[in-house]
């Protein structure tokens, strides 16, 4: 592999083996720093992951007046009080971190402002702002667009909210913001999404004519803890892919974290005949964490459409990779949240692929593929987006020609070290 200018290229591999140690998980981290803000103590957080999401996360919070600092393993946080900040709170290119601390900043006694990066700016906040403002707060943007401008509010007040789209998200912007409401806070989920929050924070939820809701009590205290973040599946899947489609390897993918709400790749890659075992099953910090263990195997075509889709959003773009690679025809619907991402990455996987030679149809909610064909060598797009540039690292390990992945460097954002990790593992 190679860098210049901010371009990787990847060259085909025959073969794949060793141990990936992936970065610990992005959604659970920024969670651990915000509910470790708002605890009444000290808490520390172990295995806090140096990728630029969760870090924007810390920042902001530093701005709010919160001390982080890193001692030892673990991250120290003394939480207790949120103060005005004195600038605008820069989130970059985090969803999650913009999204959540919207539901925070909503209950707190001083005006704040959300500001990210293009693309964050880009990306539609009117999701959370409506439940915000139904509970009473004064949230306002151009466009339904960042920057929020949050203006000090007299009072929150619990409701009921059955959310429209399904986004873990807004569920967890609504039950933060609830911990700062009078009264009880409840989210219905017609489709369930990641369940970080509502573990972490202990609430209970009921399961009615199939859809979950959730409660929070306002004015709930959160105790400090220990935390420890488990390894991110979402990175795992790049691996879990490669592994796959690569003729002959085998990967490990240590300590990786399982929560049912995020595994569904797993069960559809295997579905396609793929060969991924787990090890060592356990527990961490709340969180189902397991060994993986990856061995290539021929795969085939896949349909997948439904309430499955929420339990695998971020997984998609290598699933269609994965797709694109296995015999036969697969279908990936009801996905339309992709156009919504940090680029749209519906778009996105199908220039991509098809640059590479793929056979993809763009639908407005997903892709039709064409797998059995061997993909070629090619220029391709990270168009801004870390999980556009992985999977275009990974199609790279099994084209026919070297794959230059312009912008590269955008991997970062969830996995500092992922070049150097694919570059090990290919030898
Ligand atoms: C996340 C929820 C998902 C996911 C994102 C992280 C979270 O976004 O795509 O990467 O940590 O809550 P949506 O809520 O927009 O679906």
């Amino acid at each position: 592999m190679s860098t210049k200018d901010d371009v990787r290229t990847v060259q085909p591999a025959g073969m794949l083996s060793g141990t990936v140690d992936l970065p610990a998980d992005k959604s659970i981290a920024h969670r651990t720093a915000l509910l470790s803000a708002l605890a009444d103590g000290t808490s520390r957080i172990v295995n806090y992951p140096a990728s630029e999401d969760p870090q924007s996360t810390l920042s902001c919070l530093r701005q709010l007046g919160v001390r982080v600092e890193q001692e030892d393993e673990a991250l120290r946080v003394e939480g207790g009080r949120l103060a005005a900040p004195g600038a605008p709170l820069d989130c970059g290119n985090s969803g999650t971190t913009m999204r959540l601390l919207a539901g925070i900043l909503s209950g707190q006694p001083f005006p704040s402002e959300l500001t990210g990066d293009a693309s964050l700016s880009a990306r539609p906040m009117g999701r959370v702002m409506a439940p915000l403002s139904e509970m009473g707060a004064r949230i306002s943007a151009s466009d339904g667009r960042a920057p929020l401008h949050i203006a000090p509010t007299d009072a929150l007040h619990g409701i009921v909210y059955r959310l429209p789209v399904a986004s873990a998200q807004v569920k967890s912007a609504v039950l933060l913001a609830g911990l700062f409401a009078e009264g009880e806070t409840t989210v219905i989920e017609p489709v369930a999404t990641r369940d970080h929050t509502e573990r972490m924070l202990g609430l209970s939820s009921v399961v009615l004519d199939g859809e979950r809701h959730i409660t929070v009590e306002g004015g709930m205290r959160i105790a400090p803890r220990l935390w420890t973040v488990p390894r991110d599946f979402s990175a795992a899947a790049f691996f879990m892919v490669a592994g796959s489609i690569v003729e002959s390897g085998l990967l490990r993918l240590p300590g990786t974290g399982l929560n049912p709400t995020r595994t569904a790749l797993l069960d559809v890659l295997r579905a396609m005949g793929a060969d991924i075992r787990i090890e060592n099953e356990r527990t961490t910090g709340g969180e189902p964490i397991g060994d993986l263990v990856v061995r290539s195997a021929a795969l085939s075509g896949v349909q997948v459409s439904g309430p499955v889709i929420a339990n695998m959003i971020d997984e998609l773009p290598v699933l269609a990779l994965a797709a694109a690679c296995a015999d036969g025809v697969s279908e990936i619907r009801g996905a339309g949240e992709l156009r919504h991402k940090e680029t749209d990455r519906i778009a996105a996987v199908a220039d991509g692929l098809r640059a590479l030679g793929a056979r993809v149809t763009e639908h407005e909610d997903g892709w039709t593929i064409q797998g059995g064909g061997r993909l070629t060598g090619g220029r391709v797009d990270a168009f801004g987006d870390h999980r556009i540039a992985m999977t275009m690292g990974v199609a790279g390990l099994v084209a026919s020609g070297p794959v230059h992945v312009h912008g590269a460097s955008v991997a970062a954002v969830s996995f500092p070290t992922f070049w150097e990790d694919l570059a090990r593992i290919s030898g």
